[in-house]
């Protein structure tokens, strides 16, 4: 282990939550968390693959790797997860998961868009209330909340789910200005496309014009600016769009913009 990773562990460890872990741009938080000496504690719905890349994980970083197979939309569910993983000294938070619904807005039952707003925001609430407060009393730990280029303007199409993104970045900067002082890090990450096994079946088939990342472009991006900043967006490109996006057009051009885009990925 290098002086870097050593720093890094005695920071955010020794253990580390990542909610939706198994594959994407969790799975690679959790490969690189791992690199540097965490042991993990990952929960996904799907205890095979998530098994899978534990033993995965163990043989390749020698580090303790726990799993929980947990549908984190479950609120029941996320507190029993919460509590057993609080028997841990967990450091750092991780959450990854979401449900993101494409569709015209009333095309999905209101349960299912009630199911997204339970994965993508009640789930974070109630890990953050589990396992922040010991990270504060002991004056250090991190937090990384995933979110979304859709949730910094008006999404057509996945108008909920782009909303659920916009809570996580400003929920997330909120909390690094109000946690930061006491030694716990906050960080909103905000992805473009990126290739995983979720945006692929999403995009199977379709024509999509936005620049496709890696989910290591990601991770390398969250983790180098936690602690540093209170959101970071991954990606130059997605640099600029955002840019483009929120400085540059006035609000009618970009959410338009945002209409094309997503049009193309609904069913026909
Ligand atoms: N990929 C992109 O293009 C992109 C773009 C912008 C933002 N993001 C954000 O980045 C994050 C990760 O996206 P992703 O594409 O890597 O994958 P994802 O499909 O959102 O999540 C993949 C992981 O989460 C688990 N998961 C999903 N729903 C769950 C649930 N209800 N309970 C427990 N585990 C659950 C999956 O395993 P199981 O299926 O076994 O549960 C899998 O391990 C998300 O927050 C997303 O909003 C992604």
């Amino acid at each position: 282990m290098t002086a870097n990773d050593a720093a890094f562990r005695d920071r955010y460890g020794p253990w580390a939550v990542v909610a939706g872990a198994s594959e994407g741009i969790g799975a690679e938080f959790a490969r690189q968390l791992a690199s540097r000496g965490l042991d993990l504690v990952l929960a996904a719905r799907r205890a095979g693959p998530l098994e899978a890349f534990a033993a995965e994980l163990r043989s390749r970083h020698g580090v303790e790797v726990e799993t929980h197979a947990v549908d984190l939309a479950d609120a029941d569910s996320v507190r029993g997860f919460g509590r057993e993983a609080g028997t841990r000294q967990v450091g750092f938070l991780v959450y990854n998961a979401a449900l993101s619904l494409i569709g015209r807005y009333f095309d999905h039952p209101i349960e299912n868009r009630l199911r997204e707003l339970d994965t993508n925001c009640r789930a974070p609430l109630l890990l953050i209330d589990a396992l922040v407060p010991p990270m504060l009393e002991r004056g250090r730990g991190g937090v990384i909340l995933m979110t979304s280029l859709s949730g910094i303007q008006g999404t057509p199409y996945i108008g909920n789910y782009a909303a659920t993104k916009a809570w996580n970045l400003i929920f997330g900067e909120s909390l690094w200005g109000e946690l930061g002082p006491r030694g716990v890090d906050v960080l909103s990450v905000l992805a473009g496309a990126t290739r995983t096994p979720g945006y692929l079946a999403n995009t199977a088939g379709r024509s999509t014009a936005a620049p496709v990342g890696d989910t290591d472009e990601v991770v390398n991006a969250a983790l180098a600016a936690l602690g540093k900043r209170p959101s970071v967006i991954a990606g130059g490109a997605n640099k600029a769009a955002a840019f483009l996006m929120t400085r540059l057009l006035p609000r009618p051009q970009a959410v338009r913009i945002m209409a094309k885009a997503t049009y193309k990925l609904l069913a026909r």
